[in-house]
């Protein structure tokens, strides 16, 4: 089969973990007989540089044309300051925006052999293997009204609204629902009905929904709550689902469990992947530019390699080639290979050219 996949490589480490992603995909290709064809659009600081937006038209365009994105990551000191007329994070929220990316999916398993690059005990950590949701497109980070002014006293005030309606809810607790059916039917939906009112109309949802499913165990559980249970007892989930802001805190929270942000994935999808009908999305590492280690050949490419993978299942429909690379990446990592974010004092460290070729040959 062939397909045609939009590379947004961004700032910082992006360029040198995408490339590690599309030579993957091309030995996946050989591999397994497939095309694939890569167009490359600039996002977020050097978009702002050569074309003063963090989101180009052109990029844009391409990734609409495309049947997945693979982003790097955007940001970095040189772009960093608050009073500036656009952010590289514009174009990241842009294209979620416009690409109607409305869940987030942040898997976080723990590997045992990595189990000590996590500050929790390893009695905490056993057995650790769930996916937060977190709703991309709505909430806190989109709702109106979103300014700041002077009052008539000449104060400043800001504000920021945390606004959802039904089908912006309902949606992205299907994905939920159906995610947990394939595996061990367990939801959690996260929100703040003590308090917030857009919380209140989430939950009535949510239990609305937990009815169409039987199958199903939905739970509801406070965010404050779930914070906790995150660390505490992680364990017990299975499928969370949640708000915007709520999901952007919680999956910070998460990535501590694995011990390091450079083996974490992430696809932001556009619909709900079924068997058999692939959702369009966008995927990328959750670790961000990572500025400080830029160009020097040492940022962990896992991360991105396993948002391939998640690329493969959920875009392409190709399962069977995602999980070589799952089983590929486990094996990497049980053979002993270490990128410098989670090696250990003592162990030999290889760079991001060397874990990406390790990783392909054991495909
Ligand atoms: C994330 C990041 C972004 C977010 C930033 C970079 C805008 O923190 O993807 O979690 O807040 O969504
Ligand atoms: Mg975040």
């Amino acid at each position: 089969m062939e397909f045609n996949i939009a590379v947004l490589p961004g700032d910082g480490i992006g360029p040198e973990v995408t490339s590690e992603g599309t030579k993957l995909l091309e030995a996946i290709g050989s591999r397994f007989g497939h095309q694939f064809r890569f167009q490359v659009g600039a996002i977020g600081g050097n978009a702002i540089d050569s074309t003063g937006s963090a989101l180009p038209d052109d990029t844009l365009e391409i990734a609409k044309e495309s049947d997945a994105v693979l982003l790097g990551a955007v940001g970095g000191p040189k772009w960093d300051d608050p009073r500036a007329k656009v952010r590289p994070e514009d174009g990241l929220l842009g294209i979620r925006k416009e690409l109607r990316l409305f869940a987030n999916l942040r898997p976080v398993k723990v590997i045992p052999q990595l189990m000590g690059a996590s500050p929790l005990k390893p009695a905490i950590l056993e057995g650790v293997d769930f996916i937060v949701i977190r709703e991309l497109t709505g909430g806190l980070y989109f709702g109106k009204p979103k300014r700041r002014w002077k009052t008539k006293s000449g104060k400043r005030r800001g504000s920021d609204a945390m606004a959802y309606t039904e089908e912006e809810i309902v949606r992205v607790l299907r994905v939920g629902v159906e995610l947990a059916r394939g595996r061990r039917k367990h939801l959690t939906s996260v929100d703040k009905a003590n308090v917030l009112e857009s919380s209140r109309l989430w939950r009535e949802i949510a239990q609305e929904m937990a009815l169409e499913y039987p199958d199903v165990t939905v739970e509801h559980m406070l965010v404050d709550t779930a914070a906790m249970q995150l660390v505490r007892a992680p364990s017990r989930f299975d499928v969370l689902v949640t708000e915007n802001t709520f999901g952007d805190i919680l999956t910070d929270e998460a990535a501590v469990l694995t011990g390091s942000m450079g083996i974490l994935s992430s696809a932001s999808l556009a619909g709900t992947p079924l068997p058999g009908h692939p959702a369009f999305g966008l995927y990328e590492p959750i670790h961000g530019s990572a500025p400080d280690i830029a160009g020097q050949g040492i940022a962990n490419p896992i991360a991105t390699i396993l948002s391939v993978a998640l690329l493969l299942r959920f875009s392409l429909g190709l399962d069977e080639e995602a999980s070589a690379v799952e089983r590929a990446v486990t094996q990497a990592l049980a053979d002993g290979y270490r990128c410098a974010d989670i090696g250990t004092e003592g162990e030999d460290l290889i760079g991001t050219l060397e874990m990406g070729k390790v990783i392909r040959s054991l495909l």
